[in-house]
């Protein structure tokens, strides 16, 4: 979206000023492979997506924030003579609530100001909207309060513990490091143990990486995501009963085999060690230009992530298995949390759109959902527009 668009939105909303406003956007993210490794200590292989998330903002000489989005949601006013609690009511705002209250907590001062949200982003997908609200709200408000010294990493990791406390969600550090630290035609190697990352240009001279909305939003997927990350902490209990590690990540096949008898647990720790090893496999392929191979990999990460993580779901394999009936498609899985949202697909780039009416054909029939396709490019991290 064009800066003067938003800017017309903004006046639409909240009525036209001399006072300046200010025009930002953070990324969604699509996790090419490497999923339920990062609060595992492991890799993982993101990329944050010309998709996502804008915001207009404009100073107040008062103490109220007031967050409005273009989206069909309530709007919310938060004062900041107030305590800053979680209300269900308060539903999508509770994501800009936290980040004010967190700021807060660290000591930023912030003045009052008026903000409205437009985005490209689905809601619920599985593309990071979260992440993008979180590292957003936080950028724009330390920008706009004098910040010009915003590390990047140290604002994911505060985004990160904003969605662990206040929203109450345990999630890893995948999404708000990948919608901070995005760059254009690049996917981040990133080892979630200690923070060490590198570029890889995703080069596919002959495919296209094509997002697959299944179009069914994810149901308690909170719930669920805490489980699994409850199960895998038990899981590297019982091996640290046996040999030093400090996550599963650092466990190998034949120990998770030899430790664990718990059905569950076993298929659950088989997952993140193999997928682990799958996500540097993955990255040498690439790199090494083997687009095929790539490919295979990203059919055994889904396998993995529905017989043994179970996290996958009807529509998931659905969509999934039908992307890889189609002949010009050499690899597809689930990307993000799970549950429903999105899948990705590599696709030949000249086979598009019958691909994507091969899907939408086989999907709905099988699911009576009509799916949505995405064909993003790689971005950059989040943002201050220029007028
Ligand atoms: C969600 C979480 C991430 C990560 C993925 C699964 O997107 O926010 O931290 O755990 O699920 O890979």
């Amino acid at each position: 979206m064009e800066t003067k668009q938003l800017k017309a939105l903004f006046d639409q909303e909240y009525g036209a000023d001399a006072k300046p406003s200010y025009c930002f956007f953070a990324p969604g993210r699509v996790n090419l492979i490497g999923e339920y490794t990062d609060f595992n200590g492991g890799y993982v292989f993101p990329a944050a997506l010309s998709l996502g998330i804008f915001a207009v903002l404009r100073l107040r000489e008062d103490h109220t924030i007031r967050l409005r989005s273009t989206n069909e949601v309530l709007p919310v006013t938060v004062s900041l003579d107030r305590a800053i609690e979680y209300t269900k009511e308060d539903e999508w705002a509770n994501y800009p609530k936290g980040v004010i209250r967190y700021l807060r907590e660290k000591g930023y001062s912030l003045q009052g100001c008026d903000i409205l949200y437009a985005g490209t982003l689905p809601d619920g997908a599985g593309l990071s909207s979260s992440a993008a609200i979180l590292v957003l709200t936080a950028y724009m408000l330390r920008s706009v309060n004098g910040d010009n010294s915003i590390e990047r990493v140290q604002l994911a990791k505060f985004c990160q513990q904003v969605e662990n406390q206040f929203i109450k969600v345990n999630c890893g550090i995948m999404d708000p490091f990948s919608v901070a630290m995005g760059e254009k035609d690049h996917a981040v190697l990133l080892d979630c143990h200690n923070l060490t990352y590198r570029y890889v240009p995703l080069d596919l001279p002959d495919y296209r990486l094509v997002i697959l909305n299944t179009c069914k939003k994810r149901e308690l997927t909170d719930s669920r995501y805490n489980e699994r990350r409850r199960e895998c902490e038990t899981a590297l209990a019982l091996l640290a009963g046996h040999r030093a590690v400090s996550n599963l990540c650092q466990a190998g096949l034949k120990e998770v085999e030899a430790y664990i008898t718990d059905d569950t647990l076993l298929r659950r720790a088989r997952h993140v060690v193999s997928e682990n090893s799958r996500v540097l496999e993955a990255v040498n392929l690439l790199e090494s230009g083997d687009i095929q191979g790539f490919g295979r990999l990203l059919i055994q990460s889904h396998m993995s992530l529905k017989q043994d993580f179970e996290v996958s779901g009807p529509e998931l394999d659905a969509i999934v298995e039908s992307a890889l009936r189609f002949p010009g498609c050499i690899g597809a899985r689930m990307t993000g949390a799970g549950f429903g949202g999105c899948a990705l697909a590599l696709v030949e780039k000249t086979r598009l759109e019958a691909f994507c009416s091969f899907v939408t054909q086989e999907y709905t029939q099988m699911i009576g959902l009509a799916p949505e396709f995405y064909v993003s490019s790689l971005g950059g991290g989040v943002t201050h527009l220029p007028d």
